[in-house]
């Protein structure tokens, strides 16, 4: 929060529900957690389709997209993950606001910055969706190839491996992908979301 007695909030004329109205939806922050090759970006590839498809206004923030531009100046150190994570949390509010169903796909390890996110989005516009899959399992899939690297040592602070992940501990879902294929995943998210934003 800026604090510079110079700076003023200007309030619109156009409201919240005014907007919501016009896409005959609720905004809503669906927040994916879990570890690379967890299958988080995936399932929100497919949830973005699926939403897409019925007519609701839907628009993606991918952790490996958004580091390509908005947040190109940031490794993964704790420091710099938990700025990742604010902007993100930040800009996936204003999406909301604006009335869209916005998935967030980002390992977003800590707590702190999960819970920081859904005071942003504001508790009713918000789900947390932990992407369940071991560190081994993940590893085993290795999308990218990057476990491998992280074992060999070229790759420093790598989630799971030399960083932490804290687990939810009260997720409004957990999908585990060890168990579930792409589609029923998919359709679980999807299920919670269409109740979520019609409610
Ligand atoms: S977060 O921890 O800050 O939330 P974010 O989701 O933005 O991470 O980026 C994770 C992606 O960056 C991974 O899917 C992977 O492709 C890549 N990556 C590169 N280095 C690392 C690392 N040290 N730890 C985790 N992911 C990494």
């Amino acid at each position: 929060m800026n604090n510079n007695s110079n700076l003023k909030w200007h309030k619109g004329k156009v409201t919240y529900n005014e907007r919501c109205r016009l896409l005959n939806q609720k905004g809503l922050v669906v927040w994916f957690t879990g570890l690379s090759g967890s299958g988080k970006s995936t399932i929100a590839v497919e949830l973005e389709k699926e939403l897409n498809a019925r007519g609701k206004a839907v628009y993606r923030l991918d952790g490996d997209n958004i580091r390509h531009g908005l947040n190109s100046d940031l490794g993964f150190s704790e420091e710099d993950r938990n700025e990742n994570i604010r902007r993100i949390a930040e800009a996936a509010a204003l999406f909301k606001d604006a009335g869209l169903i916005t998935l967030v796909s980002f390992i977003s390890p800590y707590r702190k910055m999960r819970e920081f996110a859904k005071t942003k989005a504001e508790k009713d516009g918000f789900i947390e969706v932990y992407i369940k899959a071991s560190p081994e399992t993940c590893a085993q899939r290795d999308p990218k190839g990057l476990y491998k690297k992280a074992a060999q040592g070229e790759i420093d602070n790598f989630t799971g491996v030399t960083s932490p992940y804290e687990e939810p501990e009260d997720p409004d879902l957990i999908i585990d992908t060890t168990r579930l294929t792409l589609k029923e995943s998919a359709r679980k998210v999807l299920e919670l979301t269409l109740v979520k934003i019609l409610s």
